[in-house]
């Protein structure tokens, strides 16, 4: 894979300073954290962000590069990263894509925000130019995620020889929900992602939505540019890795500390990131349903929230986390008794912890209103070992492939989530054993190097 460069914001390794020493630890966010292994010995390219003072300095000593991975760190003004990273890509086209704008009040384009772009055009102008001197002739260049949307054009004029291809982790927003974008800035995106060899989705559903924007006759104006091709490339875990983490001892030892915590009880476990789109609010609002009027489940089940901080860099963010905080201490303030507490909740970032509660599910309520793909929702029922019953959102990608074998539900629907996790908890033993079999089967048809593989072929 010498051929071939990987572009994302984020590099294979995060680097921090520990007393002056350099430390180097796994990276933030699911995306950097699936490619790593998959490059792991190829001899691939990354172009990264170089994300702080001890990421520089692990470049100045020239130890970036990893696990056979060669790394090039793109070096980009702070102020512009904070307008690119906080305010463009998770700030405006985040929401935009998993239509999360609260048009009340947000977005609001005025000059802050005008200026912010111009900083997002310059993080991928960097990127474009870090790319055009690392990638070699005729190289393969593969492109993740909306923070780098701008980089096909750019790359189209600056290296025509490379074969460029973006992927989307994200939904793509529906044509209405672009269209509340300024116009030149909507057309420059789509100009930017038109400029690519070929565009990348998760799922039929996001390639469509995709594509009809530039059949849109106002967005298609603004972007000037015909569709790319597109291709659907769902990602799936890699069984072997997560089913070794799974039995590593740091997990083991995880699932001893929960089954203690448990006991007898039936486990409903949710695992995501504190982020809007993954909709912890009314997952929680459906579980106290549940409780309150079923009374018969009080005491007699737990929910396991394991829910990590992520980009605490944004207002957005912490109001979000206070606020799921606060419910959840409402919550197990209402309905907790000695000897029990309803939510179990705990923001650390522990993958073991993790692995563990899915181990040991007997409900996986996963339910976000709009969702890329997804993987927690895969990662359970490979390695879940009591026929847990997977509660899925209709809207979460993976909902295209599972939805035979999971309980789908409408992510707004409180009363029906309550009702769907009633159903899971009550379910017979046949009946979950079928269907875990068939998640398990359904998960397997794809795992993340194929995912890979599909990328280098589209782009030709
Ligand atoms: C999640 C999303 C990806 C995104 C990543 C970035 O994994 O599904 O689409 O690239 O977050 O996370 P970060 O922590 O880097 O903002």
């Amino acid at each position: 894979m010498t051929d071939v460069v990987v572009v994302a914001n984020r590099g294979p390794v995060a680097f921090r300073l520990d007393a002056g020493n350099l430390v180097a630890s796994a990276p933030g966010g699911g995306l950097a954290g699936t490619l790593r292994p998959l490059l792991a010995g190829t001899g691939t390219t990354w172009v990264a962000a170089s994300l702080g003072e001890a990421a520089r300095l692990a470049a100045e000593r020239g130890q970036l590069d990893t696990d056979g991975i060669r790394v090039v760190a793109v070096e980009i003004d702070p102020a512009d990263y904070a307008m690119a990273y906080d305010v463009v890509a998770n700030g405006t086209l985040w929401p935009c894509h998993h239509h999360l704008f609260d048009l009340t009040r947000r977005p609001r384009f005025d000059w802050h925000w005008h200026e912010a772009w111009a900083g997002y055009r310059r993080y991928n102008r960097a990127f474009a130019n870090a790319v055009a001197e690392a990638a070699a002739s005729g190289a393969t260049v593969l492109v993740q995620d909306y923070h780098l949307s701008l980089l096909g054009s750019m790359l189209s004029e600056l290296r025509p020889d490379l074969s460029t291809v973006h992927f989307c982790h994200t939904p793509f927003a529906e044509p209405a929900v672009l269209g509340v974008l300024p116009t030149e800035a909507v057309g420059e995106l789509l100009g930017g992602l038109g400029g690519f060899g070929a565009c990348g989705f998760h799922t039929e559903r996001w390639a469509d939505a995709f594509r009809r924007a530039y059949a849109d006759p106002e967005l298609a104006e603004a972007a000037g540019t015909p569709a790319p091709p597109t291709f659907v490339s769902p990602l799936g875990p890699s069984p072997e890795a997560l089913r070794d983490a799974a039995e590593s001892p740091p997990a083991v030892a995880a699932a001893r500390r929960l089954a203690e915590q448990v006991g007898t009880r039936k486990l409903i476990v949710r695992v995501d990131r504190i982020e809007m789109s993954k909709n912890l609010l009314r997952g929680f609002l459906a579980y106290e349903e549940l409780l309150e009027t079923r009374p018969r489940w009080r005491e007699q089940v737990v929910m396991a929230a394991f829910a990590y901080p992520s980009r605490e860099t944004m207002a957005e963010y912490l109001g979000y986390r206070a606020e799921v905080e606060h419910l959840v201490a409402r919550i197990n303030e209402r309905f907790g008794r000695p000897g029990w507490l309803p939510i179990l909740y705990d923001p650390a970032d522990d993958y073991y912890r993790s692995l563990a509660g899915l181990a040991a599910y007997d409900v996986l309520l996963v339910n976000p209103v709009r969702d890329g793909m997804n993987m927690v929702a895969k990662e359970g029922p490979l390695v879940n070992r009591r026929d847990g019953v997977l509660v899925l959102s209709r809207q979460a990608g993976a909902w295209e492939e599972l939805g035979s074998g999971a309980l789908g539900i409408n992510p707004f629907d409180v009363t029906a989530t309550a009702d769907a996790l009633e159903e899971a908890l009550t379910m017979g033993a046949g009946e979950r054993a079928e269907r875990a079999r068939r998640l398990e089967a359904l998960v397997r048809r794809r795992t993340a190097a194929d995912w890979l593989e599909d990328q280098r072929r589209a782009a030709g």
